[in-house]
């Protein structure tokens, strides 16, 4: 059949697996073209199916040449529906490993669940021995967990202000029309099923389970990824909901690198930048500012996707030596997004967009330019009106 996108919102319900496979590959041919790193030798990526987990897993495999497992919530092909972007990119990713003789294997299903920790930890065991490090890359609407009685009880996340409501600027993704939102305040609960779902205590429970099992290597590195950004999103991101949840995982990474001192586990956050992704789309007000930041970068030449920030954490923050970090711990990948100059543009173009000028003050293009390549459509070379086969085999699921 000939796949084409069909846009809801700030979702896609198709994929197309040729655009990904191509999308993947652009990923791994920029990686490539950089120096080499002398990184970790066998990673865990949880989230490695697209976004930055799946950058991460394409940083450890071709600029460390690492052997990589990726955890990953993703569907196949089924009747009428092609497989969701993740798998395509998951197939893709494995089948160029194989290519240049790098293991790669995936594990499908709910990483929050014990089955999957268990699944990964014999995999690791009988493949690999151990690893030296985990990147903890999901970004997730809820959690399901088990009671004590054995009763699943599952957290939904919100992505709501703390305290006040908070109105604000916002694109409207259907239209590209400039509008107004109010985000109401969340819920004590709410909060409190936010942090359940994205804070640390997942992230701990993995490197606890891997450790007890024995596959944690001595001095293995850890990394979960965070976002600060601008005061003009600090209401709904770094003081809201999600803020809450992404202050517990930075104090998770401090108590797990206190709690396994003598096993030398380095336990970190990374700040990442601003970027397209199928996570970050579902968030009121940044879509706006990530088209406006875009336009800035890209004119001071400072513009970086998935794969070139993740390429900077490994090269040039994880292994080169002295880890620097901020003030509050964290390594800064976000160093360009937040330097005055970049948001002080940022800031004159945000005080007057609107719908007459936002085609000049926003790069409203590369946000969907973006967009529509993480599901695999507008990608150069792909040809679209080729008739496709939906069903794509992940080749170590077979
Ligand atoms: P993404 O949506 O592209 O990736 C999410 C990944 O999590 C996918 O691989 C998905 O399969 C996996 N996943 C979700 N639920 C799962 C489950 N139950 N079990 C197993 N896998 C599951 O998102 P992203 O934007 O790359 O986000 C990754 C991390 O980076 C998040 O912590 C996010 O907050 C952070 N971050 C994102 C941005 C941004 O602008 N996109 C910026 C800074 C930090
Ligand atoms: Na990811």
């Amino acid at each position: 059949m000939r796949i084409e996108p069909r846009v809801k919102g700030f979702i896609c319900t198709t994929a197309h697996p040729e655009g990904c496979k191509a999308h993947v590959k652009q990923q791994i041919d920029y990686m490539k073209q950089q120096d080499t790193t002398e990184g970790p030798k066998s990673v865990l990526v949880i989230g490695a199916s697209s976004g930055y987990g799946l950058a991460s897993r394409i940083a450890a495999a071709f600029s460390c040449r690492a052997a990589t497992i990726g955890v990953a919530f993703e569907k196949a092909a089924r009747g009428s529906r092609t497989a969701t972007a993740g798998w395509y990119n998951c197939a893709a990713f494995e089948e160029f490993a194989a290519a240049e003789g790098l293991y790669a294997k995936t594990i499908n299903g709910d990483a929050f669940s014990r089955e999957i920790k268990e699944q990964t930890i014999e995999l690791i065991r009988r493949d690999l021995g151990t690893v030296d490090m985990v990147v903890y890359s999901l970004a997730a609407p809820r959690r399901t967990v088990m009671s004590r009685e054995g009763a699943p009880i599952t957290y939904s996340s919100v992505l709501k202000t703390v305290g006040q409501p908070y109105t604000s600027k916002s694109i409207d993704l259907r239209t590209n029309q400039v509008t107004q939102v109010t985000v109401e305040p969340a819920t004590e609960e709410e909060i409190d099923n936010t942090v359940k779902v994205m804070g640390g205590e997942d992230w701990q429970d993995w490197i606890a389970a891997l450790d007890e099992a024995g596959v944690l290597a001595d001095g293995a590195v850890t990394v979960a990824y965070s976002y600060i950004g601008p005061e003009l999103t600090f209401p709904i991101y770094r003081n809201g909901s999600i803020g809450m949840a992404k202050r517990h995982l930075s104090q998770t990474a401090a108590t797990m690198t206190k709690e396994y001192r003598d096993r030398g586990l380095q336990a970190y956050v990374s700040v990442n930048k601003a970027l397209v992704t199928q996570s970050s789309s579902a968030i009121p007000i940044v879509p706006l500012y990530i088209s406006i930041l875009y336009k800035i970068m890209k004119e001071m030449d400072l513009h970086e996707g998935c794969a070139q920030q993740m390429y900077r954490l490994f090269h040039d923050k994880l292994y080169s030596g002295e880890v620097a970090l901020d003030q509050d711990g964290q390594i800064r990948l976000d160093d360009y997004e937040m330097r005055p100059e970049v948001q002080e543009r940022v800031m004159k173009l945000w005080e007057n967009v609107c719908d007459e000028n936002l085609q000049e003050s926003a790069d409203i293009q590369g946000y969907w330019d973006d967009f529509y390549a993480l599901f695999g459509f507008r990608i150069q070379g792909v040809d679209y009106e080729a008739d496709q086969e939906a069903d794509r085999v992940i080749p170590s699921l077979c």
